[in-house]
C-alpha cells in the first residue's frame, strides 16, 4: 500500500498545481492525509479535500472533482468525488499481478523498511534485578522491548539489545547475610534461584520485623547487610565469590526464560559495571555547578522544569538509581555511538528517566534528545491460582509453566496424534501468554486472565498461530503449483490481499509510536480476512487451474506476511497446532 498511497500522492500533488500553479502542496503532507474508509462501498484510500479548500478558492465538492478526473493510475479501478472526498478503489488486477507476487517475491523481507539503515539503535531491555523474583511485571519490558529491537532491525537500524541487571546494590548485602545463616551450597545448587530468591524475602521480613504481632524490627539484620555489602564495594574476596555465583545462578535461570521466547541480548552490563565509570560524571556535575548540597545529600535541582531534584549522592557519598543511568548513557553513547537510545520500563519510573534525562541536557551532552523512554502499564492478574512462593508476587516462568501446562491438555484433546506436541505445546503457551499481553496499547494497565489469553477461539496467540499452521497445511497439501497469471475472483479475496498490502505502514507506525500492539491487531485482521477467504472461497478444489493456483500463492502471500509479523512480536511460526 505505501507503493499505491506513493504512486496515488505524487498524483494530487500534480493535479492540485495544475488547478492552482501557486498552491503548494508537499507530497508528504497528501500520503499523511490519505485516508482509509471506514466502509468499503467508499473505496480503499480517500483523500478529503476540505484543507485545499482555502488556498484553492474552491468548495471541497469542486476539488474532488476536478480531482477525480486528473487522476488515472494501474493499480486504481475507479475515482469518485463524493462529498468533498475523492474515493479511490483499487483495482483487483493490480492485487493479483503486483501486490502478491512481490509478496512472494520479497519473502522474509516483505514489510521491511531502508529508513533506519546506517543508523545504531541501543536498547536496554528487561533487566530483572538479580536475587528479587523475575515476575509478570518484566513481561512487559522483555516483549515490548525485544519487539522494538525486531521493528528496528526490520526498518535497517542496527541494534544492540543490552540487558542493565540489577546485579549490584544493598540486596547483595542481604542475600549474603541470609546465606550465610540459613542457607548453604548444597541448598543453592539445588533450588537455584528460588533459593536465592526464599533466603531473600526471609532476611527482607526478618528485617522488617511483624511489630503488631510482637516481632519487633532485626535492626542489627539491617546493619549486618550494610556492613556486607560495604565489604562487596571494598573488593573482600569472599564476598565477591558469592556474588558472582548468585549472579551466574540467576543468568542461568532467566536465559531458560528468554530462550522460551526466543529472545537473546548482545550484552549483559548490568548496573556494577558502571561502578566506576560513575565519579566522572559526579565530578563533571560539580564542575558545572549543577550539584547542589541538600541536608547532606547532593542533588540536581530541576525545580526550573517543575520535577523534584534529581539525587546523585546518598549523604554518605553512596551513588544512586540515576547517577548510574547517566553514567552508563554516556559510557554507551562512548561506545556503541548510538544514534538513539531506548529503555523499556514500567510507568512508574518515568519521574525517574525524565530527570535524570534533562540531568544529561544541563550537563551539556548534545545528545539529551536521543534518550527516548518507552513506559508501559500495569499488570495484574486474575483468575488463575499461581504458587506465590515469594510473597505476593507471580514469577514470570511459573505463568509460562501454567500455560504450556493448559495449552498441552487442549491440545491433547484436540489434536491426541500431534508430533513434537511438547515443543508445540511450549511455542503456543508460551505464545498466548505474549500475544494477549502485546494485544493492548502499551500503556493500558492490564489484567491478565488465563481462559482468555488461552482460548483457540478469541483474538488469542492460539488463534492466529493456528490459523498460520492452517496456511502451511494448505500449502502442505496443495502439490505441484500450475505457471499460471495470477486473478482476484472474489471479494474476499481483495480484501485480503488489501489486509496484507498495509504491513510496511505498520512496521512504519508502530516504529513511530514505540507500539508492537500495532503489529498484534494487524496480524489479526490478517487472520480474520483469511479465514473468511479460507471458509468461503474453496482453494485446493477451486473451479479451475487459474483459481486453484491464484489462491494457493495468495495463502503463500499470508503465510509470508504473517510469518514476518510473528517474528516482529516475539511469537514463534508453528507449522502444525
Ligand atoms: N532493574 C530495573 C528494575 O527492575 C530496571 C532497569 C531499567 N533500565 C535502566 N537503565 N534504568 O526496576
Amino acid at each position: 500500500m505505501q507503493t499505491i498511497k506513493k504512486r496515488i500522492a505524487e498524483q494530487i500533488v500534480e493535479a492540485v498545481k495544475e488547478i492552482n500553479a501557486e498552491a503548494t502542496l508537499e507530497f508528504s503532507d497528501v500520503a499523511a492525509m490519505l485516508e482509509y474508509p471506514p466502509d468499503a462501498t467508499m473505496g480503499d484510500l480517500a483523500f478529503p479535500c476540505f484543507r485545499l479548500s482555502k488556498t484553492l478558492r474552491r468548495s471541497p465538492v469542486q476539488i474532488a472533482a476536478a480531482l477525480a478526473e486528473k487522476i488515472s493510475d494501474i493499480a486504481v479501478s475507479k475515482v469518485e468525488a463524493v462529498n468533498g472526498y475523492l474515493n479511490i478503489t483499487i483495482s483487483n488486477d493490480y492485487l493479483s499481478k503486483n501486490v502478491i507476487p512481490e509478496i512472494l517475491a520479497q519473502g522474509d523481507h516483505y514489510g521491511s523498511q531502508s529508513f533506519g539503515e546506517g543508523k545504531m539503535v541501543v536498547l536496554d531491555y528487561s533487566s530483572p534485578n538479580v536475587a528479587k523474583p523475575f515476575h509478570i511485571g518484566h513481561l512487559g519490558t522483555t516483549v515490548i522491548g525485544h519487539s522494538l529491537r525486531k521493528l528496528h532491525e526490520f526498518a535497517g537500524y542496527r541494534c544492540y539489545g543490552i540487558n542493565y541487571l540489577g546485579d549490584w546494590g544493598t540486596q547483595f548485602g542481604k542475600l549474603i547475610v541470609a546465606y550465610r545463616k540459613w542457607g548453604s551450597r548444597e541448598a543453592v545448587i539445588e533450588g537455584g534461584i528460588d533459593k536465592l530468591v526464599e533466603l531473600y524475602v526471609r532476611i527482607n521480613n526478618a528485617i522488617k520485623g511483624d511489630p503488631e504481632n510482637g516481632f519487633p524490627a532485626d535492626d542489627a539484620l539491617a546493619e549486618e547487610s550494610r556492613a556486607e555489602f560495604h565489604k562487596l564495594e571494598m573488593g573482600d574476596e569472599e564476598n565477591l565469590e558469592l556474588w558472582k555465583w548468585f549472579v551466574s545462578i540467576s543468568l542461568e535461570e532467566y536465559e531458560k526464560t528468554y530462550r522460551q521466547l526466543g529472545i537473546s541480548f548482545d550484552s549483559y552490563k548490568g548496573e556494577s559495571f558502571y561502578t566506576d565509570k560513575m565519579p566522572a560524571q559526579v565530578q563533571k556535575l560539580r564542575d558545572a555547578g549543577l550539584l547542589k548540597i541538600d541536608d547532606g545529600a547532593s542533588i540536581v535541582d530541576l525545580s526550573d522544569y517543575n520535577m523534584p531534584p534529581c539525587l546523585i549522592l546518598k549523604r554518605d557519598g553512596s551513588t544512586l538509581y540515576p547517577t548510574r543511568d547517566i553514567a552508563a548513557a554516556v559510557y554507551r553513547k562512548e561506545t556503541y555511538a548510538f544514534d538513539k537510545a531506548i529503555y523499556v520500563t514500567s510507568a512508574q519510573q518515568c519521574l525517574h528517566f525524565a530527570q535524570w534525562f534533562k540531568v544529561v541536557e544541563m550537563m551539556g551532552y548534545p545528545w539529551y534528545d536521543q534518550l527516548v523512554h518507552v513506559p508501559y502499564g500495569t499488570v495484574s492478574l486474575n483468575g488463575a491460582k499461581l504458587a506465590t512462593r515469594t510473597g505476593n508476587v507471580v514469577l514470570l516462568k511459573d505463568l509460562f509453566a501454567l500455560a504450556i501446562e493448559k495449552v498441552s491438555s487442549i491440545m491433547q484433546e484436540k489434536n491426541p496424534n500431534l508430533e513434537n506436541a511438547g515443543e508445540i505445546a511450549e511455542a503456543v503457551g508460551v505464545g498466548a501468554i505474549v500475544f494477549y499481553y502485546l494485544s493492548n496499547t502499551r500503556m493500558k494497565d492490564i489484567n491478565f486472565v488465563m481462559e482468555e489469553a488461552l482460548s483457540f477461539d478469541g483474538n488469542t496467540g492460539p488463534y492466529v498461530q493456528y490459523t498460520y499452521a492452517r496456511t502451511c497445511s494448505v500449502l502442505n497439501r496443495a502439490g505441484e503449483v500450475a505457471d499460471l497469471p495470477m486473478e482476484i475472483s472474489t471479494e474476499e479475496e481483495a480484501a485480503l490481499v488489501k489486509t496484507l498490502c498495509r504491513f510496511g505502514e505498520r512496521v512504519c507506525a508502530a516504529i513511530a509510536d514505540y507500539e508492537p500492539s500495532y503489529i498484534t491487531r494487524f496480524i489479526l485482521d490478517i487472520a480474520a480476512a483469511f479465514n473468511r477467504f479460507y471458509h468461503n472461497c474453496p482453494i485446493l478444489t477451486a473451479e479451475n487451474e487459474t483459481v486453484r493456483a491464484s489462491r494457493i500463492r495468495l495463502t503463500a502471500a499470508v503465510k509470508t506476511v504473517m510469518g514476518n509479523a510473528f517474528d516482529l512480536i516475539c511469537l514463534q511460526k508453528t507449522e502444525k497446532v
